[in-house]
């Protein structure tokens, strides 16, 4: 793709879309960028802060399960591609509330779905070519024991929570349009995310956020959950390459190469904070809650507590295709891409505590107490 593109991405006032939408902007300047989100409570416009004043960038606040706008602003906008974020993203709230996840990622993917294809195969304004990149999870697959292989893009789908449930339904949508009506498509499954602007219910921000707080650090069952680690820019460039190399109704696994335990995640969040505060005597008047401000281990706070139900065990990605098709490889290992995003929760205090409001603490300490 040679021509500026006009680029709608859904979701991109939450944490990977903003990445995106920076990372976008960054290497792809004359693209018309319009971000589209519902700001539900994982949308934030302070992530688009620092692209709010390019040219060529719009942000519109809408739902995408709205059809009548939605064919608004891919007409006015005359948008060729769209990359599809919006999702409800946390697995524990589909355990508690899964309604809004069928809504959303099942029923907004296919309204999204209908008006891309209203628009770019059956109008008189399609544009010459056109995309729909739809952003999923390696959560669709299933869990993995110890010594199974990791997923590659055939494995058989197996959800095990209605999240995981409601993005393999929207993988399996996407798919569809590209066969039965010709959409031209890919998609991509990644791993678990890590980075700036990651709301702090997942597990890192939140890691982070309690200890420079003083609160425990609540880890699920015996911490023995594993999971494979992508650092979020890392992600971005897997998308672009998927995007701009990948096979048209192409399905590509983006991971990080990093697995760990949960616990082992913990205990070196725990080491590295203590580092930080060491280095820096000015973090303990900024944070004098925090163990590390009076000299006391950051481990002390670790407190496990009742497992999530249905919890997987392990999750872990097999990028070979990306990497042989497309040259993908992710940059940072989890010491370096670790490190980045403590820096930026240390300097970006102001951000976090602005999320984390009272009713998202509330809904927390109901569903999470301390003592499995
Ligand atoms: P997020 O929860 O941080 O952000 C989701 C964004 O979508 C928010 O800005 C929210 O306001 C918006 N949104 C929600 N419902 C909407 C609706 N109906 N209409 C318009 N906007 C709506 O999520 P994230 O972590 O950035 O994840 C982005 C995508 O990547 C999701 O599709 C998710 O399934 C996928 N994914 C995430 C991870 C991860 O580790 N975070 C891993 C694999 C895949
Ligand atoms: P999470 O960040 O919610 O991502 P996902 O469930 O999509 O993998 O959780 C990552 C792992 O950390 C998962 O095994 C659950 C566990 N976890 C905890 O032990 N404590 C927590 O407070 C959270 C949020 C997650």
């Amino acid at each position: 793709m040679t021509t500026a593109r006009r680029v709608l991405v859904t979701g991109g006032a939450g944490f990977i879309g903003a990445n995106f939408v920076r990372y976008w902007s960054d290497h792809y300047p004359d693209d018309r960028l319009v971000v589209l989100d519902a700001l539900t409570y994982a949308g934030n416009l302070a992530n688009l802060a620092s692209v709010s004043d390019r040219g060529n960038y719009k942000f519109v606040h809408g739902n995408i399960l709205d059809e009548a706008m939605l064919d608004d602003v891919m007409r006015q906008q005359q948008i060729d591609t769209i990359v599809h974020f919006a999702a409800e993203s946390h697995v524990d709230r589909s355990i508690h509330e899964p309604d809004a996840f069928i809504q959303t990622n099942v029923v907004g993917t296919n309204k999204l779905l209908m008006a891309a294809r209203r628009l770019w195969l059956d109008s008189d304004a399609a544009p010459e070519t056109h995309l729909f990149h739809h952003v999923s999870t390696d959560e669709v697959y299933g869990t993995l024991g110890a010594d199974d292989p990791p997923f590659t893009e055939h494995t058989t789908y197996a959800p095990n929570s209605p999240y995981a449930a409601s993005k393999a339904a929207s993988d399996h949508l996407v798919r569809s349009y590209h066969h039965t009506f010709g959409l031209q498509v890919t998609t991509s499954n990644c791993s678990n995310n890590y980075g700036p602007f990651q709301f702090p219910e997942k597990l890192i921000p939140l890691m982070i956020v309690n200890a420079l707080t003083g609160k425990p650090l609540p880890v699920y069952g015996d911490g023995s959950n594993i999971r494979d680690w992508l650092y979020v820019e890392d992600h971005c460039r897997g998308i672009d390459l998927v995007m701009n190399k990948g096979q048209v109704g192409g399905t590509y696994n983006i991971g990080g190469n990093n697995e760990w335990r949960n616990i082992d995640i913990v205990n070196q969040l725990c080491v590295s904070i203590d580092a930080a505060f060491s280095r820096d005597d000015r973090l303990a008047g900024q944070f004098p809650d925090a163990p590390a401000a009076s000299g006391r281990k950051t481990e002390s706070l670790i407190t496990f507590v009742k497992d999530r139900l249905g919890h997987d065990w392990r999750y872990a990605i097999d990028a070979t295709l990306a990497q042989s098709e497309l040259g993908y490889n992710p940059k940072e290992d989890f010491a370096s891409g670790f490190q980045l995003t403590l820096n930026w929760m240390l300097q970006n205090e102001n951000w976090w505590r602005a999320v984390m409001d009272g009713s998202y603490r509330d809904w927390i300490s109901k569903n999470y107490s301390a003592g499995a």
